[in-house]
């Protein structure tokens, strides 16, 4: 008799983690904290779309970029690096080989394992556009493919030169602000994300997520209609300007979280002063369900949490609780 007990129980048990859908674990995560995320997966897309020597530092600020989520844990198998030229080899490169973000030329950013998707010609907004949507023939290799779901939330990082809504990609072309949200809503549509960060870093920046409409998308950029977005400081030796103002208080930031930071977008959101940014940076919110006071940093920049594994865990221990009585 007691047997046939647990065996139920376990049927139950068994049930009850196989029907789980999304809507349940949104639930269960609503049932624990109104605010913790439900991805059970974390991706970058990274971009930098301009070309030439002088656009050294928005190569520099994507390098940076892929330090740091690499550091807090997205591994590279889930980061697609996007860079339209490879200044690291430009002949007038003083130190041939490597990237810098500093004029302290602390961090050499092409010095470890930089593996770059898409590079040179291949930076076009045909592929990005691809990319996020995924629509490829078989022969795309799956390292150069955006493999998220419903699961995934995804940060998307741009950089380059801009206008209102638009950006260049390698000054041939340019994408839309509409390209983009339209983009963005086959994500939606296809069950590509569950929630998006996107970050821009051009002039009138935040222009280019003003047609966004799809929902679990939030959306900082550097610079208001009819702003230019600056550049933080030039090394003297590399001859160009090294990082931009808005990447670097990114970074700064960044700099100080790590794997099992409890830091907040809020906290980052707060160094957008007009004082260290010499722009209105814009933060766009509307569309995102959750209040960013509450959102993780890690939620975006880290891997992963297991919020389903956590809700499972306790229905099964308040059941071993009730089968007790
Ligand atoms: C974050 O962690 C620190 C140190 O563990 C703690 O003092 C602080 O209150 C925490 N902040 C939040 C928002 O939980
Ligand atoms: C977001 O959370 C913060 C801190 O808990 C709170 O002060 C603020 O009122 C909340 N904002 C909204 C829109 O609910
Ligand atoms: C199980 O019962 C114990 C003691 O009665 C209680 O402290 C605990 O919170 C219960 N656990 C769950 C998940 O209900």
């Amino acid at each position: 008799m007691r047997y046939l007990q647990i065996l139920l129980l376990f049927q139950t048990l068994l049930l009850s983690v196989l029907s789980i859908s999304s809507e349940d674990e949104a639930k269960i995560g609503t049932f624990y904290n109104e605010d913790a995320s439900t991805h059970t997966n974390n991706w970058a897309v990274l971009v930098s779309t301009s070309r030439f020597w002088f656009n050294y530092r928005h190569m520099a600020n994507v390098l940076s970029m892929y330090r740091t989520v690499k550091r807090l844990g997205i591994p590279d198998s889930q980061i697609i690096l996007m860079l339209a030229d490879d200044v690291a080899c430009n002949s007038r490169n003083a130190f041939p080989g490597a990237v810098f973000n500093n004029a302290d030329r602390g961090i050499d950013l092409y010095g470890e394992n930089v593996e770059v998707d898409y590079r040179g010609y291949e930076v076009t907004v045909e592929n990005f556009i691809r990319l996020l949507t995924d629509r490829w023939g078989p022969e795309q290799p799956r390292s150069k493919r955006l493999l998220t779901d419903e699961n995934s939330n995804i940060f998307i990082y741009m950089t380059g030169h801009g206008g209102d809504e638009f950006l260049k990609f390698q000054d041939a072309e340019e994408i839309g602000s509409h390209d983009l949200a339209d983009a963005f809503e086959q994500m939606y549509e296809k069950k590509r994300y569950n929630e998006i960060l996107f970050m821009i870093d051009t002039c009138q920046a935040n222009t280019m997520y003003s047609k966004f409409y799809s929902p679990n998308i939030l959306a900082v950029g550097s610079s208001e209609l009819d702003e230019s977005s600056y550049s933080h400081h030039s090394d003297v030796e590399i001859g160009v300007a090294v990082i931009d103002r808005f990447t670097y208080y990114n970074l700064d930031f960044l700099e100080n979280v790590n794997k099992n930071s409890n830091k907040t977008l809020q906290n980052l959101f707060d160094t957008y002063t007009f004082e260290n940014v010499h722009s209105h940076a814009g933060i766009r919110t509307d569309l995102f369900r959750r209040n960013v006071s509450n959102v993780l940093l890690t939620d975006f920049f880290g891997s992963v949490s297991k919020v389903v594994v956590d809700g499972v865990e306790d229905d099964l221990l308040s059941l071993i609780n009730f089968s007790k009585r």
